[in-house]
């Protein structure tokens, strides 16, 4: 098949679409990011890719501590505005109703059904973003997004992100089960 190729961007994958928070200046403040992903299994660790010059990226910094947070399509308005607007001009404070874990200081959005509560373990500064690695403390899911104790993903509906189209999309069918499709296989 002819290939055409592409400048060198970030078109990997579809990308995850979280909401990033942070206490900064004693109060909660989210920011969407698409630069996110697991980095470790065990401990879990999730790298997240941000600008430093991001308010949230301030009160990371300045605590240790951040959350991760998918948000759904119900929330694909608010989440949008987060990602457009900073804390350093408008008060997100108010914009979801906020708990906390075990770390106290990770603010978590009520309204996602999935959430994680990060310790910083190591940040490398790349130009001109800088990559944050998160040790996972706790995770919270909605009971309604479970099945048989587990999390349910077409529950949880994470929003996917696209680039350079600039999408959100909801997760599709599921194809196949993973470590058994690859059983019937003939090479
Ligand atoms: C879909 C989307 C994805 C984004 N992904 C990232 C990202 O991966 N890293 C980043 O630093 N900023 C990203 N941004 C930009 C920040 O969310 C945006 O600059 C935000 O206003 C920062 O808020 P704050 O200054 O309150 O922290 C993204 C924005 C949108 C709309």
């Amino acid at each position: 098949m002819k290939k055409v190729r592409l400048a060198p961007g970030p078109f990997v994958l579809p990308m995850p679409t979280v909401l990033v928070g942070a206490m900064v200046d004693g109060a909660p403040n989210f920011m969407t990011v698409a630069f996110a992903g697991l980095a470790n299994y065990d401990p879990a660790i999730v790298a997240i890719s941000v600008s430093p010059d991001h308010h949230t990226t301030a009160g990371i910094r300045a605590n240790g501590t951040f959350s991760i947070n998918l948000p759904g399509p119900d929330l694909v308005e608010a989440t949008d505005w987060c990602g457009i607007h900073s804390g350093k001009q408008v008060d997100k404070s108010k914009v979801f109703e906020t708990f906390a874990g075990e770390l106290g200081n990770a603010p978590m959005i009520t309204a996602c059904r999935l959430t994680a509560e990060c310790r910083l373990v190591k940040t490398v500064e790349l130009q001109p973003d800088m990559v944050f690695f998160g040790e996972v403390v706790s995770a919270h899911v909605d009971e309604s997004a479970l099945t048989d104790g587990a999390p349910d993903w077409p529950r949880i509906a994470p929003l996917i992100f696209t680039f350079p189209d600039k999408g959100y999309w909801k997760i599709g069918d599921r194809v196949a089960d993973a470590w058994d499709a690859g059983k019937n296989f003939k090479a």
